[in-house]
């Protein structure tokens, strides 16, 4: 189905309701459909307009299953350690019928089926100096750009970082060179799940007005937001 003949949502419902989606068909994404998600990727803006990302795009070419393998352990260490430490072990994750429970399945269902997501896309930086904290701000946009790209045409996906476990032999099999970075690693697919709104916290507690801790009377969440908070053991530096 071409882009133009489907029910496209509009930008902002598209920005509501892009979430993470880490159960995906093995289906293999067409290649127009597949294109217009990394042109929309590649039209983010950057630092200077030095557009200094790159992605690799694994499907089924001769390095992509050999890279898929890789990253899939590198993924099931990830959740691995994350588990571990974040009390995926215990207590309420142990039980389907907690949010925290479904949570923990969802996340092993991805690590077990890393193998056969169809693309896997990985977002590089083409480093132009040192390594430096802002970097990544020339990398995300597109990142975002990608999934909101492909939540609009049917498709979904989820930004991680847990290709960091296999990264020195993921370079040396794809050939990336010295001065390049990868950012993230994005899974996409078909959806077995829904996108749907996104849960996040009350507007009202994250903007403020003229000065840090001002609560801001004319922003609202539009009727029906549901809302989360962080996980209970992430509290910022100055709240400690
Ligand atoms: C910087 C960043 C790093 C992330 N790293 C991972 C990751 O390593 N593994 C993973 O499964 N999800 C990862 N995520 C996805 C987040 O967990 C997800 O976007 C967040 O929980 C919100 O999910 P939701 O949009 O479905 O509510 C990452 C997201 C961001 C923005």
């Amino acid at each position: 189905m071409a882009a133009t003949d489907r029910e496209i949502p509009d930008l902002l419902t598209g920005m509501a309701t892009t979430r993470a989606i880490r159960r995906i068909a093995p289906d293999p994404i067409p290649d127009d459909d597949l294109s217009a998600i990394m042109w929309h990727a590649t039209r983010a803006p950057s630092g200077t307009n030095r557009q200094p990302t790159r992605f690799v795009v694994l499907r089924d070419g001769p390095k992509a299953s050999e890279a898929k393998s890789l990253l899939g352990e590198g993924f099931r260490a990830g959740w691995a350690e994350k588990s571990s430490s974040a009390g995926y072990e215990s207590g309420s994750a142990t039980d389907l019928s907690t949010p925290k429970g479904r949570q923990r399945a969802a996340m092993q269902h991805f690590v077990d089926h890393f193998e056969d997501v169809p693309v896997i896309v990985l977002a590089c930086l083409m480093r132009y100096r040192e390594a430096n904290p802002y970097e990544g701000a020339s990398v995300y946009p597109a990142c975002q750009n990608l999934l909101l790209a492909a939540r609009a045409l049917g498709y979904g996906g989820v930004l991680t970082g847990w290709h960091g476990a296999v990264e020195g032999e993921l370079r040396d099999l794809l050939g990336i060179p010295t001065h390049t970075a990868i950012h993230a690693t994005i899974p996409l697919g078909r959806p077995l799940g829904n996108h749907g709104p996104v849960r996040r916290l009350p507007v009202g507690e994250v903007v403020f007005d003229d000065a840090w801790g001002e609560s801001a009377p004319w922003v609202h969440d539009p009727e029906g937001t549901r809302h989360a908070g962080p996980p209970p053991n992430h509290k910022p530096l100055d709240e400690r």
